[in-house]
This record gives C-alpha cells, sequence and structure tokens, in this order.
C-alpha cells in the first residue's frame, strides 16, 4: 500500500459513489475524502464504506469533506460532479452548466490542493477536463480526463462476447475524445498479441467498433434514469492507482495536446504514461491516414464546444 496517500472524490452520486468504495477496497490509498453537496448522505456514504474497508482487512479510512478545505494534501482529485441532461435542455445548456460546476471546483482545487493531481470524468468530458486545465492554471501533466480506459474496456468486452475466448488478454485501443466521434482502433488491438483482425471478419470488427462508439448510451437507455458508473469508476481507479504507485504504465486519457498528432491548445484522447507525476509522457502513434482523419473530426467536435464556451466569455476570469 502507499502510505500516506489521500484521494477526494467531488460528488457523491453513484459515479463518485463507486470510485470511492473501489479505492477503499483496493488499499491503494490511507485516506479518501467524499465531498458532496449534502453532507449528511457523504458522510453516511463514507461511514459505510470505511466499514467495508475494514470487513475488507483493507486500512484505508473514507471521511466526509466539510468544505473545500478538507481537500488539503490530497495527492489526486477526481471530479464527477456535473448534472445531467433533462428534458427541454439544450446540449449547449448542459455544457454551460457542467462548465460552471467544474469551474468553481477548480478554483478550489487551485487554492486548497495546488499540488494535486486532477482526474476530471464530468461529461463532455474532453472539455471538462480543458475547463478544469484552464481554472487550475496547473501543467498539463496534472490535468486528465478519464475515458479512454473506459472505452477501451467496452471495446474489449464486446470482443471477448464475439469470441468468446481470451479473457484477460485483450488489448484494444481507442483514441480522441470521448463521444460519438471516439476513433476505436481495431489495428491496435491484439488478443495476446494475436492481431484481431486475424480473428474477427471486418464486418464484425465494425459492429464492434459501431458498439463500442454507442457503449455509454446503451446503458443510459438501459438504465433510463442515469449513465454507466461501474466500469466509468474501475477505469477511474486505473488511473488513481497509476499514479499513486508510479506504475509509468500507458493509458489511453484525456489531456491537453502540446503539439503531438499536429494539435495544440486541446485536449483529447491519447495514449499517455501516467506515474507519479500525472500523465508524464503523451506518446505518438502513428496514424494510417484514415485514422488521422477520424482523429482530426473527433478533435474538430471538442474544439467546437470549447469555441462555443469562449464565444459566451466563460473564459473571461481565467488568470
Ligand atoms: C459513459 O460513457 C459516463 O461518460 C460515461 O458511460
Amino acid at each position: 500500500m502507499a502510505k500516506g496517500k489521500k484521494v477526494t472524490v467531488i460528488g457523491t452520486g453513484n459515479f463518485g459513489s463507486t470510485v470511492a468504495f473501489i479505492l477503499a477496497m483496493n488499499g491503494t490509498c490511507h485516506n479518501v475524502v467524499l465531498r458532496g453537496r449534502n453532507y449528511d448522505v457523504a458522510k453516511g456514504k463514507a461511514l459505510d464504506m470505511s466499514q467495508a474497508s475494514n470487513a475488507a482487512r483493507q486500512h484505508t479510512i473514507v471521511k466526509a469533506a466539510k468544505g473545500p478545505e478538507c481537500m488539503e494534501g490530497s495527492d489526486v482529485i477526481v471530479i464527477t460532479a456535473g448534472t445531467p441532461r433533462t428534458p427541454g435542455m439544450s446540449r449547449d445548456d448542459l455544457l454551460m452548466k457542467n462548465a460552471e460546476i467544474v469551474k468553481g471546483y477548480a478554483k478550489e482545487i487551485k487554492e486548497y490542493a495546488p499540488d494535486a493531481i486532477v482526474v476530471v470524468v464530468s461529461n463532455p468530458l474532453d472539455v471538462m477536463t480543458y475547463v478544469a486545465l484552464k481554472f487550475t492554471g496547473f501543467p498539463r501533466e496534472r490535468v486528465l480526463g478519464m475515458a479512454g480506459i473506459l472505452d477501451a474496456a467496452r471495446m474489449a468486452n464486446f470482443i471477448y462476447e464475439k469470441l468468446e475466448y481470451g479473457a484477460g488478454q485483450i488489448r484494444a485501443t481507442v483514441m480522441g475524445g470521448h463521444g460519438d466521434t471516439m476513433v476505436p482502433l481495431p489495428k491496435f488491438t491484439t488478443v495476446a498479441g494475436v492481431p484481431i483482425e486475424d480473428l474477427l471478419d471486418s464486418e464484425e470488427i465494425g459492429e464492434i467498433v459501431t458498439k463500442t462508439r454507442n457503449g455509454g448510451a446503451q446503458i443510459v437507455n438501459l438504465l433510463g434514469n442515469g449513465s454507466a458508473y461501474y466500469a466509468p469508476a474501475k477505469s477511474t481507479t486505473v488511473m488513481v492507482d497509476a499514479i499513486l504507485k508510479d506504475t509509468n504504465q500507458i493509458h489511453s486519457c484525456a489531456i491537453m495536446m502540446k503539439g503531438e498528432y499536429g494539435y495544440s491548445d486541446i485536449v483529447s484522447g491519447v495514449p499517455v504514461m501516467i506515474g507519479a507525476g500525472g500523465g508524464e509522457q503523451v506518446i505518438n502513434m502513428t496514424l494510417k491516414p484514415l485514422q488521422q482523419e477520424r482523429f482530426k473530426s473527433s478533435v474538430a467536435s471538442v474544439q467546437e464546444m470549447v469555441d462555443k464556451l469562449y464565444e459566451l466569455n466563460f473564459f473571461d476570469e481565467e488568470k
């Protein structure tokens, strides 16, 4: 166990609670702070999880935050807070609403936890990562968005469903923004090193790509009142663990681009080496022209939303 490590999870809904619960079960940190709008609910969940941690013979203590000062000393802060789209609300309304929420927390993080590494999972993911980066003023290494691990896990699951073998050996790759234009990469997907194209025909691979892109929406439609949280939460803790244990593993996640793949000042999902410093290195893969084209349109869809925020003067107070 990484001794004395502290993780704050902002948001006590299904997603945030499940992130905190998995951390308590893993025992990779000593302290988890749950920060929600309702202190009693956060405290109740925190007590329940601390007791679960004891049942699991782990040492993690989960506590509820009374205010922003409870984030002090956090090694990692996960932002899950956000509002779901409700009837009558446009995508732009949702964008603005969640951007305001993430902005508020980013400013508090800057003040109370200036050394933390931030993992953003609020949607629209890539734009919210951009917002958190701008309002914390942190270097890009310390503001990452979680999506590529989730999208790759969904792709791996759909491959496993089709093959009915290879569990735990499927390495799927998904790049780009976490939205309809995400870029699943069958050419960089293998089962125990065997290219997926040697195991499935192009029609089957096409189906898997489509299912991966619709993976989140499929669950939203089935649940009826919210989005997925088990796979998203597990994927988030993979990133948190990589930071706390300084694994230097490569994971696909959202990060500010600085010339990589030909883009700058925009966030998108790319392979990143994650260690104690956060997203320590962006890995440049050689993409084929069609993959480049798809990545370009994914980046453009994120850029469009960021531009919208600039048009609405959302970043004016950014220092
Ligand atoms: C999803 O894709 C919640 O964005 C998350 O399910």
